[in-house]
């Protein structure tokens, strides 16, 4: 971190002290915000009996109500906006699997706060003003494209933006075009991967330096392997869109040792998921966010469902969060055991013989659920050598999980490959 502090904005300077008396007028303003203008709010503080003018401390914010999914979406579509319809530039949808979609809404502050807030992400993972910006997360309501696109304008950034998909074009454009960074899932920097690789390219012979990845977990063998692979930095990029979309936690490229939540917008608790109490620094919960700055949409204790632990500040003074373990609802309860993908990922990934595609195919034999966890065979891994990758995850999974699991290792190229998102688990347990 030698002659990186002068880069760094307002927000980022700011100390311990600075900072938390920032956060505390943010949240009283905040609370005060969303009671007023939001219905939903006033009726579940009322509830709760909890008033805005009872947050003294940041403690505090521990007595009001939490907001889930469900409750985004019983509001569908603009229940929870905090201003007249006027005053929303813009719209993003998640794309909700079941049910309604979640609509979210910007003002023209928010827009703006949303672009600096991926600026200083993108400047945190080693971006600068001139660098060329090759955005392969999806443009559309999926906020990781346009939000990407507009926090890279924002820092100066050149921008390509090559959204998802057309896989052959995104590597033509690559060699071409000589961005220094690509902001991408990483299940789709793999699957670029093996395009480079089919067109003959040597991946490490790209202009690029530095890969932003989030929307989806990864794991530090995910991280090693793209790094190795591509010759380039890997750090991570979090955010969902209820609280903005990406360019809520980043990591900083000189530590790689998990993301700082950029606490002077987002204020972040972590929660036992069964009792909701609220968990001491260091111990793993659920996340849970409470924007201190959004205008349109403002989101008071929002259930995130992912997993994670906060850690003290290194690089910045924010806090971090660790990389995510997992969503809950990615869980797999197998025999009474936990697991989680990214589990089965860190081992898929030391094993030699096998490519780091994989997938979890959840079956019931009789009353009992099964799983069977497909991994890819390497180009040229025989039969022996197969059948030793088999039995190494198998293995690994009975040793360090401590459940017993089928593996199939398949043949290269066989496994669905990622545009965007990648789909770890295929359920084909009979519904209830
Ligand atoms: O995925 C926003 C985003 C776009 C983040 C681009 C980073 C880069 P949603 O579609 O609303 O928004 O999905 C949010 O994705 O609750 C997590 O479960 C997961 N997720 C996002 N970033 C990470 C990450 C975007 N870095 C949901 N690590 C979140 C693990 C992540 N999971």
């Amino acid at each position: 971190m030698t002659d990186t502090r002068d880069l760094l904005d307002e927000g980022e300077r700011l100390d311990e002290a600075g900072l938390r008396a920032v956060q505390l007028e943010r949240l009283r303003a905040t609370l005060r915000h969303a009671y007023t203008r939001v219905p939903f709010y006033r009726e579940s503080f009322d509830k709760a009996g909890v008033h805005p003018d009872d947050c003294r401390s940041l403690a505090d914010l521990a007595r009001f109500p939490f907001t889930v999914k469900a409750d985004l979406r019983a509001q569908y579509p603009y229940g929870m906006f905090a201003v007249p319809r006027e005053r929303v530039r813009r719209i993003h949808a998640s794309s909700g699997t079941t049910g309604r979609p979640t609509v979210v809404g910007y003002t023209d502050g928010d827009l703006s706060l949303w672009s600096d807030l991926v600026a200083r992400s993108i400047r945190a993972a080693g971006g600068r003003p001139g660098d060329t910006v090759h955005v392969a997360y999806g443009y559309g309501l999926f906020t990781g494209g346009l939000g990407a696109h507009y926090g890279a304008e924002r820092l100066g950034c050149t921008v390509i933006p090559a959204s998802g998909g057309m896989t052959s074009r995104q590597v033509r454009l690559i060699q071409d075009l000589e961005p220094r960074i690509i902001m991408v899932t990483p299940s789709y920097m793999l699957t670029l991967l093996d395009e480079f690789e089919r067109q003959g390219v040597d991946p490490r012979s790209t202009s690029l330096r530095v890969g932003i990845f989030g929307a989806e977990p990864w794991t530090e063998g995910m991280r090693r392997e793209i790094e190795e692979r591509f010759a380039i930095d890997a750090v991570d990029l979090y955010g969902l869109s209820e609280v903005i979309g990406p360019g809520v936690a980043q990591e900083c490229l000189e530590t790689k040792d998990g993301l700082h939540v950029w606490e002077d917008h987002f204020f972040p608790e972590i929660v036992d998921p069964i009792t909701g109490e609220v968990l001491p620094e260091g111990e793993e919960g659920e996340l849970v966010f409470t924007s201190l700055t959004k205008e349109a949409m403002p989101v008071i204790r929002y259930r995130t469902r992912d997993l994670s632990r906060l850690l003290p500040g290194t690089a910045r003074v924010f806090r971090r969060m660790e990389k995510v373990t997992g969503r809950s609802d990615d869980m797999v309860i197998l025999r009474g055991v936990n697991l989680f993908p990214t589990q089965i990922e860190e081992i898929v990934l030391r094993t030699p013989g096998v490519a780091p595609h994989f997938q979890l195919r959840l079956t019931r034999e009789g009353r009992l659920d099964a799983l069977t966890v497909r991994a890819e065979a390497r180009p040229g891994a025989g039969p022996a050598d197969r059948d030793r990758a088999a039995h190494a995850i198998a293995a690994a999974v009975k040793d360090g999980i401590g459940v017993s699991v089928t593996v199939e290792i398949v043949e290269p190229e066989s496994l669905e490959r990622s545009v965007g998102k990648i789909r770890r688990i295929v359920d084909e347990r009979p519904k209830e």
